[in-house]
């Protein structure tokens, strides 16, 4: 994670090719868009991803939204539908965050969905965040830049109170003009309204012609939704098909371990004992682990930084089902 001074970036061509170049290298960006300031890395790598958790002290690995500059960025990571169309028409690029599912070759970090096979996706209506998301020329996973529990930042001030000296720059545009976090709509395929936000849930009925009722104190599904996926909350949202055992120090004969640190293993988060590297790999040897159709024996795991996050995936992924 970086240490050093953060770069406080304007808006020149330089300043953007500059920002540009630090998420291409696997650095923390934080940039504007229309609803709050995001915290961006390169969507395909996951020790950048891995470092927004890290950044943001996130005791939980709850997944990310994937900004791209158009629809058709967006079609080459999620199964794209007709609703899906409807809706980019009308309010893309805008405060409208669409979760689909995950397309296959989609080259993600599996630790921006949080294991799950569903992306949410997002075209910012920003002159800055567009020129960023051009100049980069990659998906740019960005959560708002604020630390963990504190209030979303919708200046560069805000962000640099909050993060200074834990990224590597902000780009600075002045004040959001939304103020406030897209709205997310679940179109996989049940529409459901997953976050009130920046578009009100009347515009997305107009647009769609059915009627949303209120499914609880903050959601509200279409009416011909069955059910509400709310992954960040749920104990058990990725769980293998097989028991997962944690702290395990001496694994039974029919368990495939996963390890952390110098260790005998199938398969090691990191071998040298880092949490960051640890958290990009989490997901990715789950799923693997999870095809021998064995129990998962998890070796210790600290409890401390990217430790937490990872060892709170792992405790819902062993909860009882
Ligand atoms: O306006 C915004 O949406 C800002 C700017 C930076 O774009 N971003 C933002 O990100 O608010 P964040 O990480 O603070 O919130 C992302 C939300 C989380 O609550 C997460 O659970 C949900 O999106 N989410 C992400 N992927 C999901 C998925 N596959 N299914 C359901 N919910 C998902
Ligand atoms: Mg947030």
């Amino acid at each position: 994670m970086p240490t050093s001074n953060t770069l406080h970036l304007g808006v020149a061509q330089s300043a953007l090719n500059q920002a540009a170049q630090l998420l291409r290298d696997g650095e923390l960006v934080a940039f504007p868009t229309e609803t709050v300031y995001g915290l961006g890395a390169d969507a395909r790598n996951g020790v950048a991803v891995a470092n927004i958790y890290a950044a943001k002290g996130r005791p939980s690995f709850n997944p990310l939204i994937v900004h791209v500059p158009d629809v058709a960025s967006a079609q080459r990571y999620v199964v794209w539908n007709d609703t899906a169309q409807v809706l980019a028409d009308q309010f893309w690029p805008g405060a409208l965050t669409l979760v689909l599912p995950l397309r296959e070759g989609h080259g993600l970090s599996s630790l921006v969905t949080a294991g799950l096979d569903t992306l949410a996706i997002r075209v910012p209506n920003h002159p800055t965040a567009q020129q960023l998301l051009r100049l980069a020329d990659a998906p740019i996973a960005a959560p708002s830049a604020n630390p963990s529990g504190r209030i979303s930042p919708t200046t560069a001030q805000h962000v640099l109170a909050g993060l200074s000296g834990k990224i590597a720059a902000v780009v600075d545009d002045g004040p959001c003009g939304v103020g406030l976090e897209s709205t997310i709509l679940g179109l996989t395929p049940e529409v459901a309204v997953l976050r009130h936000g920046g578009v009100a849930a009347e515009q997305i009925e107009t647009a769609l012609g059915c009627a949303l009722t209120q499914a609880g104190p903050n959601k509200i599904t279409a009416k011909i939704t069955a059910k509400i996926t709310a992954p960040g909350q749920m104990l058990s949202h990725y769980a293998p098909v097989e028991a997962v055992r944690l702290n395990v120090l001496d694994p039974q004969a029919n368990e495939v371990v996963l390890g952390f640190g110098a260790i005998r293993c199938d398969l090691n988060l990191s071998a040298s004992g880092d949490l960051i590297e640890a958290a990009a790999n989490l997901f990715g040897h789950l799923h693997q682990l999870d095809k021998t159709s064995r129990p998962i024996a998890v070796t210790p795991i600290p409890e401390h930084g990217l430790g937490r996050a990872i060892n709170d995936r792992l405790r819902r992924a062993a909860a009882p089902r």
